[in-house]
């Protein structure tokens, strides 16, 4: 007999995916201790045995059913048709006709996690991530479209050539959907022709360090760099995400105790964020060039909560600024970063809880747009597992897992509710990617994009169930409110109880809405 939990899950899923769970994951433990009885009953509902390929034994259509589904515009009792890959249709009436039918209950039916911030570092540097593990622990989380950074990988992403070459490799292993930025370096800054190359390639916008990248091959650029690419990313209609840190000498302790985290903060004050956005407002009021919707220069993980008053200030003078903030900043606070535990640095750092709670006050009221993960995990060694050395550690979080519940978990004690959750992991990064017209909301027409958590319930962050290549993170056993029980990716099953599907099924997300 099962154990008490496992009923529960059966139960929960209206046992749904029996089928699908003996076919598609009949290799993971947790499957045997499915109810037999059950598993002949919805062994009849599948379609004949096929091959191991995407869509495969997908149904033909099917139907998800709860008490909370997260529409754009308010969370209801609500069914969603699935159709290949595709939401058809939504509807208010859940008694339906279609022998397909998933019953939530009241886990939330929600768009699936947009993540426009993450390092999966292939090719190059799988030792450190990489497409498989990385896509794999973010559809564990919830996360259903991860956009790629253009650095870690090696080659970096700054011409044509290195974005085709991720573009094969995705197709083959990506879990998830996955999207590209390109780089925007000093080598192509001034090349239209190369930037654009780019862009049709199917990149859908661009990113630049104002400070040292850490990667030798993606070197920072200059005030001149960005003022000569401005014309073309808004003449096209691109995001300009920015690493917006103005890195200067500082006047620092030698005698600090670099296993101590405050010693690293020390180095990197929040002057050099506003410095950096400073810098940034002054080349948007300089540039009178035209700029086409889609445009907009992105703040990258903004750490500092008081910048965010110069980026009101340019805002209201009409500039288009979009602001991100990461998880980590939400959930972590200076003074509680042990010492020596290397997993906490990340650039900018994590600042104090003041700070905490500011930035959490500006994603409920909407100052800021968007949270992503800025996955970038490294190799123990770089880590400096063994030292503690936060100075000669790699900076860099392990999360893509978490990003959803560790988001809910800050937000939802400010009075952020699912909708509003929904909007800041979903509607916005959509927007921010140029894919919010297919992605981001369920809703009839959108990809079959979706998340079935349970908000009340505990994610278990034991570092047992972490998918991620490097299994070192913070977020290790921190009490986590959001428990993912399946996440669909453009229509497949791709995520269930922390299984993965055996076969990626993600697709390359190329281009931007027109
Ligand atoms: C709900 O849908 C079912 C199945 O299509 C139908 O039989 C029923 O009349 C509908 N109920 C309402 C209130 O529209
Ligand atoms: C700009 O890039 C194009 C395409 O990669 C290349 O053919 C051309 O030589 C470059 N122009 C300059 C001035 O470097
Ligand atoms: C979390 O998962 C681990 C590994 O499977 C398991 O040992 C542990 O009991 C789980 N914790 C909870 C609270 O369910
Ligand atoms: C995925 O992570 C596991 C555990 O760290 C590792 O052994 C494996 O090599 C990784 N797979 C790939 C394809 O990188
Ligand atoms: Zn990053």
């Amino acid at each position: 007999m099962a154990d008490k939990p496992m009923i529960g899950m059966v139960i929960l899923l209206n046992a749904i995916a029996a089928g699908v769970l003996y076919q598609r994951f009949h290799d993971h433990p947790q499957v045997q201790l499915l109810e037999s009885r059950v598993l002949e009953v919805y062994h009849k509902l599948l379609p004949p045995k096929t091959p191991d390929r995407c869509g495969a034994l997908k149904w033909p259509s099917y139907v998800l059913i709860s008490d909370r589904v997260v529409f754009p515009d308010g969370v209801r009792p609500g069914a969603v048709f699935v159709e290949g890959s595709k939401i058809v249709a939504v509807s208010e009436n859940v008694t339906v006709d279609n022998p397909h039918v998933m019953n939530f209950k009241n886990a939330v039916i929600s768009p699936g996690v947009i993540d426009v911030h993450i390092h999966l570092n292939e090719p190059g540097r799988v030792d450190w991530e990489g497409i498989t593990n990385g896509t794999r622990a973010a559809a564990t989380g919830g996360v259903t479209t991860v956009i790629d950074m253009p650095l870690n990988s090696d080659p970096v992403t700054t011409d044509r050539t290195q974005l085709e070459a991720k573009k094969k490799l995705a197709r083959a292993k990506a879990f998830t959907n996955v999207g590209f930025w390109a780089g925007l370096v000093p080598g192509n800054a001034a090349n239209h022709t190369r930037l654009e190359e780019l862009v049709a390639g199917g990149a859908l916008g661009f990113k630049s360090f104002m400070c040292n990248s850490g990667i030798n091959d993606f070197p920072n650029v200059e005030a001149a760099d960005i003022a000569a690419a401005l014309p073309f990313l808004k003449r096209r209609g691109v995001p300009f995400f920015v690493h917006a840190e103005a890195v200067t000498k500082v006047e620092s302790d030698p005698s600090a105790d670099p296993a101590r985290y405050t010693t690293y903060m020390a180095t990197r004050p929040p002057k050099f964020e506003q410095d950096a956005i400073r810098l940034l407002v002054q080349l948007l009021d300089a540039d009178t060039s035209p700029a086409a919707p889609g445009f907009s220069v992105h703040i990258a993980h903004l750490a500092d909560a008081d910048s965010l008053e110069i980026i009101r200030g340019a805002q209201s003078r009409g500039h288009p600024l979009t602001v991100e903030t990461c998880a980590h900043y939400l959930t972590f606070s200076s003074e509680h970063i042990p010492d020596k535990q290397t997993q906490y640095k990340c650039a900018p750092p994590i600042r104090d809880a003041t700070n905490k709670q500011m930035l959490i006050s500006a994603l409920a009221s909407g100052a800021i747009n968007l949270v992503s993960s800025d996955h970038s995990p490294a190799p123990a060694s770089l880590k400096e597992v063994e030292s503690g050395n936060f100075l000669r550690a790699w900076g860099g979080i392990s999360g893509v897992q978490y990003l959803l519940p560790a988001t809910w978990t800050a937000l939802r004690e400010a009075g952020v509710d699912l909708l509003g959750l929904a909007r800041l992991l979903s509607e916005a990064p959509a927007r921010l990617a140029g894919c919010s017209s297919r992605k981001g909301r369920v809703a009839p027409g959108y990809d079959a994009d979706i998340v079935v958590w349970e908000p009340e319930e505990r994610a278990n962050t034991s570092s047992a169930l972490n998918m991620h290549t490097h299994k070192l993170s913070p977020y290790t056993d921190v009490v986590l409110y959001g428990k993912v029980l399946v996440t669909v990716v453009g229509g497949e099953l791709t995520s269930l109880f922390g299984m993965v599907n055996k076969k990626p099924c993600g697709q390359v997300v190329l281009g931007r809405d027109a």
